[in-house]
C-alpha cells in the first residue's frame, strides 16, 4: 500500500547532510506559511508549526503524536516552544528516526515504523501529520479506485489511537488536476515516480470524503501560493550549493533535485498542485 520502506528511502535517505544544505535550519520538508512579503523561510516554517499546533489544540500536558515526523522539526518545536512534555513521532525512514532520537529532545521518542501497521498501547490527546498522506496510496491503487478507502483506514487508525476530545492538525499536498500533454506532464511523471516512488498526492475531495465517520472538518485552509514560495526558496538554496552537491553527491543528484523543485514551482503556479491544512475534531 503506497510507498514501502525502500521507496521512502529513495525520497528521504539521499543523506541528511544533503537536505540540510537547502532546507531551513530545523529541516522542515513541507510547505511553510508566510505572513508577509519579506518573511524568511525559517520564520514561515515556525508559523506553519504554530498553526497546526493550534489546530490540534496542543497544551503542555497533551501527549502529541506526529505521523510522518521527518527530521523532527515539529517534535522539537512542540518540546521547546510549546513546552509539551511528551511527544511521539513515527517515520518510515530509518535515517530520520536515528537522527531525531540521537538529538535526545526531552520527552520526544521516534519510532521507525510504517504507521499503517504500527501497534501502540498509548493513547494521544493531539495529533499532527504534515504531508505524510501523499505516501499512502500508489498511482496504481488510485487508478483502481482505492484511494478513499486507504485514506479512511488512515483516519480510522488515528481515531483508534486517540482519547475522546482529541484534535488533529493535518497538512496535505494536493493533486488538483493532471496536465494532459507537454513537458510539465513528463516532469510531473518524473517527480511522482523518481523522487517520491510509490505515492501520489491526494485530491481535496478524497480527504474530505475519507475523514467520515471519524473526524469532523472544522477548518480547511488552502496554501497553494505558500508552497510555490517555499519550493522556490528551496530551489534557490539548492542552486547556491550546486558545486558542493555535484562534488559530494554527483551531477545526477543535483540535476534530479533541480528538475523536481522547478517542477513543483510550476505546478503550484499553474494550479496543478496545491496544499491544504485541516483542523479536525475527533467524533466521539
Ligand atoms: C514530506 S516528509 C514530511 C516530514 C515532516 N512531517 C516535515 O514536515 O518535515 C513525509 C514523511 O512521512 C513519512 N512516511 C511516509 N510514509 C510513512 C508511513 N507509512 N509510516 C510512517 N511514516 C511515513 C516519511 O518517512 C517522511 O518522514
Amino acid at each position: 500500500m503506497g510507498s514501502n520502506k525502500d521507496e521512502v528511502q529513495v525520497s528521504y535517505d539521499v543523506s541528511n547532510e544533503f537536505f540540510r544544505l537547502w532546507l531551513d535550519e530545523r529541516m522542515n520538508y513541507t510547505c511553510a506559511v508566510y505572513e508577509s512579503e519579506d518573511q524568511s523561510l525559517e520564520a514561515a516554517q515556525l508559523n506553519k508549526l504554530a498553526i497546526l499546533s493550534d489546530f490540534a489544540k496542543v497544551t503542555p500536558d497533551s501527549h502529541v503524536l506526529d505521523i510522518g515526523c521527518g527530521w523532527g522539526a515539529c517534535l522539537e518545536y512542540l518540546a521547546t516552544s510549546r513546552s509539551v512534555k511528551k511527544a511521539t513521532g513515527v517515520t518510515l525512514s530509518s535515517a530520520q528516526a536515528d537522527e531525531v532520537n540521537a538529538r535526545n529532545i526531552p520527552g520526544v521518542k521516534v519510532h521507525d515504523a510504517d504507521f499503517m501497521k504500527w501497534e501502540t498501547e498509548e493513547k494521544f490527546d493531539a495529533v499532527i501529520s504534515i504531508c505524510m498522506m501523499d505516501h499512502l496510496c500508489s498511482p496504481q491503487e488510485a487508478r483502481e479506485g482505492k484511494a478513499v478507502d486507504i485514506y479512511r483506514e488512515y483516519f480510522r487508525r488515528v481515531h483508534a489511537m486517540t482519547n475522546p476530545g482529541a484534535w488533529f492538525g493535518l497538512q496535505t499536498i494536493l493533486r488538483n488536476r493532471t496536465p494532459r500533454r507537454g513537458q510539465i506532464l513528463q516532469d510531473l511523471y518524473f517527480v511522482t515516480h523518481e523522487i517520491f516512488p510509490g505515492g501520489l498526492n491526494p485530491r481535496l475531495e478524497e480527504i474530505i470524503a475519507a475523514v467520515n465517520p471519524y473526524w469532523e472538518v472544522i477548518t480547511v485552509k488552502q496554501r497553494r501560493t505558500d508552497y510555490q514560495r517555499t519550493t522556490a526558496e528551496w530551489l534557490r538554496r539548492l542552486r547556491l550549493n550546486e558545486t558542493a552537491i555535484r562534488q559530494e553527491w554527483g551531477d545526477k543528484c543535483f540535476e534530479d533535485y533541480q528538475r523536481y523543485l522547478d517542477t513543483c514551482v510550476r505546478c503550484f503556479d499553474q494550479h496543478i498542485s496545491s496544499l491544504a491544512q485541516y483542523e479536525l475534531r475527533r467524533i466521539d
